[in-house]
């Protein structure tokens, strides 16, 4: 891919921030620091339609009843948009799940919103990749 130069005006506040941010991420310089938060931003804003990639990640109590059976439940219904499943016992009680996912944006966002909205997750999150 071709690399263009260019330079930006910023206040010093801002641009401390931008060096704190490189500092913390291990970045080597400025630029792999701005192409870092603009596919962070981009990830964030897809079409609807948009063929992506990503994660799905939960944490949840296995006591919990049901859970398991409505979280299985949907994810055979959505079967099509899942690539793989892991699943590890964080302890005696809790669980991580880590669902590598493939599909339109649209259809990843509602499974992973019907998935955390259920009764009983701890914590979840959909992280997905820039268009493919
Ligand atoms: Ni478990």
């Amino acid at each position: 891919m071709k690399v263009t130069r260019f330079s930006v005006s910023m206040e010093k506040e801002i641009l401390d921030k931008l060096d704190q941010i490189s500092e913390f991420m291990k970045f080597p310089n400025r630029s792999r620091t701005l192409r870092y938060l603009i596919n962070q931003f981009y990830s964030k804003t897809h079409d609807k339609d948009e063929e992506v990639a990503g994660a799905i990640i939960l944490v949840y109590n296995h006591h919990k009843r049901e859970l398991q059976n409505q979280s299985t439940r949907l994810q055979h219904n959505r079967h099509h948009l899942i690539l793989s499943v892991q699943h590890v016992h964080i302890d005696h009680d809790n669980c991580l799940e880590t669902i590598a996912v493939k599909g339109k944006a649209n259809d990843l966002e509602e499974l992973a919103h019907n998935l955390i909205a259920l009764k009983g997750i701890q914590q979840g999150e959909l992280i997905l990749t820039g268009s493919l």
